[in-house]
């Protein structure tokens, strides 16, 4: 068992590996998943384990993102780096998301982008504000 650091986390993906995600590539799929995490540089910031199910088996394969409350649904072994990139960026794919979290609580409307936590006393990723002052930098010139 693992002694994980938590304070730099912003996203824990739980992957479903019930059964039926799993006769449908779940298990390849959080291997891609990891993967993906691993070569996008983000080990420090998601997280991904396995759960049991997460009761919508219709949708498999299924993950869930927290504390953002973005479902996946039809998520298959191929989708990993996709979903780290948006993961990443925090994108919403409207096409492998059934339900967001809201204000109002979860909801099937799709919003512009996923809300990030950030650890405390951070407002953005050091990635991001690396990002920002090139884009600044740029309009200077
Ligand atoms: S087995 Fe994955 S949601 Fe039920």
């Amino acid at each position: 068992m693992g002694k994980r650091d938590l304070s730099t986390l912003e996203h824990h993906l739980f992957v479903c590996q019930g059964d039926t995600c799993k006769k449908n590539g779940a298990k390849q799929l959080r291997k891609n998943l990891k993967q993906a995490v691993e070569e996008r540089g983000l080990k420090k910031s998601v997280l991904v384990t396995k759960t049991e199910c997460l009761d919508r088996c219709n949708d498999k394969c299924t993950a869930v993102d927290y504390p953002a409350g973005v479902w996946y649904k039809d998520l298959n072994p191929t989708d990993a780096p996709k979903l780290a990139e948006m993961i990443e960026t925090n994108d919403v794919w409207p096409e492998k998301t059934s339900y967001i979290r809201d204000e109002r609580g979860f909801s099937k409307e799709m919003p512009s982008s996923i809300k990030v936590f950030y650890p405390e006393g951070k407002t953005k990723p050091e990635k991001e504000k690396k990002k920002t002052k090139k884009k600044k930098k740029k309009k200077s010139n």
